[in-house]
Parts: structure tokens; C-alpha cells; sequence
């Protein structure tokens, strides 16, 4: 199973991510954890990458992509996966409309996690104060919210159109949006059949 997870910023997308890789046995690929590794490592695409995600902006289109295909040549991501965090624009869906169509995995479903901006704000404060991430702190993460809204909010649209969106409730316990997000997979597979 092809599945993209939509979301703002601390909307659980790499909370729930890690849940259904597990469930469903297929891979998990965040754009944002592949440029944090990138940053970590020092490389000279992660020394690039480290002050645009500073400051809450989006990472180049071509950098992004480049390093999702080759995420998508490694054997884990055959049996499916699940991406975290990208297409961030309407640029990166077509790529990816594109790129999956020339490898031949077309996407099933496509889950958009609802979260109010209130409770996103709480939640980034909460991990800033524990983790220190550098873009949760308050004035960033106001900025990445703006980012979502402006470039990444139309992403659901584009799905839409195309009958691939279903929309969750993202405010409750982990587990309750877990048992949401199944639920949501489960009937847009038996729709399909
Ligand atoms: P990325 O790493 O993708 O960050 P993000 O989407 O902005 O947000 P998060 O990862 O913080 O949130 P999440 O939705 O995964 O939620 P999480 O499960 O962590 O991107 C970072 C940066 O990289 C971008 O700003 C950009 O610069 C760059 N980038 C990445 N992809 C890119 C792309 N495609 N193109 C260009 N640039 C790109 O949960 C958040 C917190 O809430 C956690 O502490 C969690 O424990 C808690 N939590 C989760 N669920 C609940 C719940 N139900 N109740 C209470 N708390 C909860
Ligand atoms: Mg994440």
C-alpha cells in the first residue's frame, strides 16, 4: 500500500506514520527526518538545508526530490510505503505523480490529518522545551503554520480532485487517531473493490 499523510506542521504525521509502518508492514519515508539525518551528518546538502528549515521555509524542490528518489530505490519501500511530509506544494505532487508513475506504484490513498493551530502551538511548545528542536520554538513554528497554509494547504485539494483524499480527525489520544486513520484505509479499500 502507496500511502501519502497530509498534515501541518505537528499535526502527528510521523507519530501515526510510525504506527502504520509497523500495522501495515511498509516503509516510512519523512522528508523532514531524511534532512535532519542530512544536517546531522554534516553533508554539504544538509549544511544547506539547516538554516532554510531554521527558518521554517521550504528546502529546494530539487534537493527534496532528489533525495526521495533515492529513498524510493532502497528494497524496503517495494512492499509500500508511506510519505511524511512530502509533496509540500503543487509542485512536488506533480514530481511525485510523475516519479510514481515512472517506477510503475501509483498512490492508493491519501490521509489529511486535521489539526486545529491551537493545539499545534501547544504541542510544538511542549517538544521545544523537551527536545529543543530548532524550529519549534513559538516564532518559527507561527512561520511554518504560514508556509503550510499558503503552499501546502492547496496539496489537498489537488488529491481531492483526483478521489484520493480522505480527511481524519487529528485532536485526541495517539491511539484513537490510530484506530481513525485504519478505519479510513479500510474503507477506501473496500470502496475500491
Ligand atoms: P518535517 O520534519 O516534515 O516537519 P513538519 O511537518 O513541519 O512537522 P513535524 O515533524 O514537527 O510534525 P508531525 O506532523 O510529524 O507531528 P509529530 O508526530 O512530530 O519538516 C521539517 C522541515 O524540513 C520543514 O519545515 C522544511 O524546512 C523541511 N522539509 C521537510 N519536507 C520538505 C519538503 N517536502 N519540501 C521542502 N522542505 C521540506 O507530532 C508533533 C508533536 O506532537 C510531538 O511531540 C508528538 O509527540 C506530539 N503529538 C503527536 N500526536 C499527538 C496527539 N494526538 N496528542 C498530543 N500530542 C501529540
Ligand atoms: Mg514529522
Amino acid at each position: 500500500m502507496r500511502i501519502v499523510l497530509l498534515g501541518a506542521p505537528g499535526s502527528g504525521k510521523g507519530t501515526q506514520a510510525t504506527r502504520l509502518k509497523t500495522e501495515l508492514g511498509i516503509a516510512h519515508i519523512s522528508t523532514g527526518d531524511l534532512l535532519r539525518a542530512a544536517v546531522k551528518a554534516g553533508t554539504p546538502l544538509g549544511l544547506r538545508a539547516k538554516a532554510v528549515m531554521d527558518a521554517g521555509q521550504l528546502v529546494s524542490d530539487e534537493i527534496v526530490l532528489a533525495m526521495l528518489e533515492e529513498r524510493l530505490e532502497q528494497p524496503d519501500t517495494h512492499a509500500g510505503f508511506i510519505l511524511d511530509g512530502y509533496p509540500r506544494n503543487l509542485a512536488q505532487a506533480d514530481a511525485l505523480d510523475r516519479l510514481l508513475k515512472r517506477i510503475g506504484q501509483p498512490l492508493d490513498a491519501v490521509l489529511k490529518l486535521n489539526v486545529p493551530d491551537a493545539d499545534i502551538i501547544k504541542r510544538t511548545e511542549i517538544r521545544f522545551k523537551a527536545e529543543g528542536r530548532a524550529d519549534d520554538d513559538p516564532e518559527t513554528v507561527r512561520r511554518r503554520l504560514q508556509v503550510y497554509a499558503q503552499q501546502t494547504a492547496p496539496v489537498a485539494d489537488y488529491y481531492s480532485q483526483r478521489g484520493l483524499l480522505t480527511e481524519v480527525d487529528g485532536v485526541g489520544a495517539i491511539e484513537e487517531i490510530f484506530t481513525r486513520l485504519m478505519a479510513a484505509l479500510k474503507s477506501r479499500s473496500t470502496a475500491a473493490v
